[in-house]
């Protein structure tokens, strides 16, 4: 069985998402372990109450190299093949990235290149399109970036606010982040960027 480590920092809804597709059958895969930098995520809670190990390594106070590599120890410890960012609001150093070529996958909630970064629904509705979505891609060491693996589309409806389009996209992040997950395990689809460097 595949083994998943999940990163997170707060409600954790993809976490419990992939947990509830593989309970589910649809995923062929075990989590490994949770890890979050912030004790009160959400996440974690849903972890414990779910019998799935969790741990907390707080970032706060930390530089992002030493943190990091307190994260590495603790997802070689528990042997995971996937790393995968679910709501893991931080950005990864470049030993990170090294430290798991090709095997960490993050989702963001906009149809990528389209709207890095925080609050990307309301950038997309600030922005007046008329399609978002959200995007499953492998990580490199940029914010929101690296090659994509599967991006589901969502239409804005009239009368919609961010509330509601964020809503409809994360219906789709539901389902997009198992898919994914599924395709970079059975091989389906690689890292072609790492041929490059
Ligand atoms: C999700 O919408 C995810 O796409 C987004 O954070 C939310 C986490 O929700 N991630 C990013 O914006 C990454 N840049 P969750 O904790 O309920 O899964």
């Amino acid at each position: 069985m595949r083994r998943l480590g999940i990163l997170v920092s707060g409600r954790g809804s993809n976490f419990i998402a992939i947990a509830d597709n593989i309970t589910a059958g649809k995923l062929d895969a075990e989590i490994a372990i949770v890890i979050s930098n912030r004790a009160d995520a959400l996440a974690i809670s849903a972890a414990k109450q779910r019998g799935i190990p969790c741990h907390v390594i707080p970032s706060k106070g930390k530089d992002r190299v030493t943190h990091d590599a307190e994260v590495i120890a603790v997802l070689r410890n528990a042997k995971v093949d996937l790393v995968c960012l679910a709501g893991y609001m931080r950005l990864l150093s470049a030993d990170f990235v090294r430290a798991f070529p090709g095997r960490i996958l993050n989702i963001h909630p906009s149809l990528l290149p389209a709207f890095p970064g925080l609050d990307a629904q309301k950038q997309a509705f600030d922005a007046g399109v008329k399609m978002s979505g959200c995007t499953v891609h492998f990580v490199d060491d940029q914010l929101d970036h690296g090659q994509i693996i599967l991006q589901k589309t969502v239409p804005l409806m009239p009368g919609d606010d961010v509330d509601a389009l964020s809503a409809r996209i994360l219906e789709q992040e539901h389902i997009a982040y198992s898919e994914a997950i599924g395709m970079v395990l059975r091989g389906d689809v690689v890292d072609h960027t790492l041929e490059k460097k």
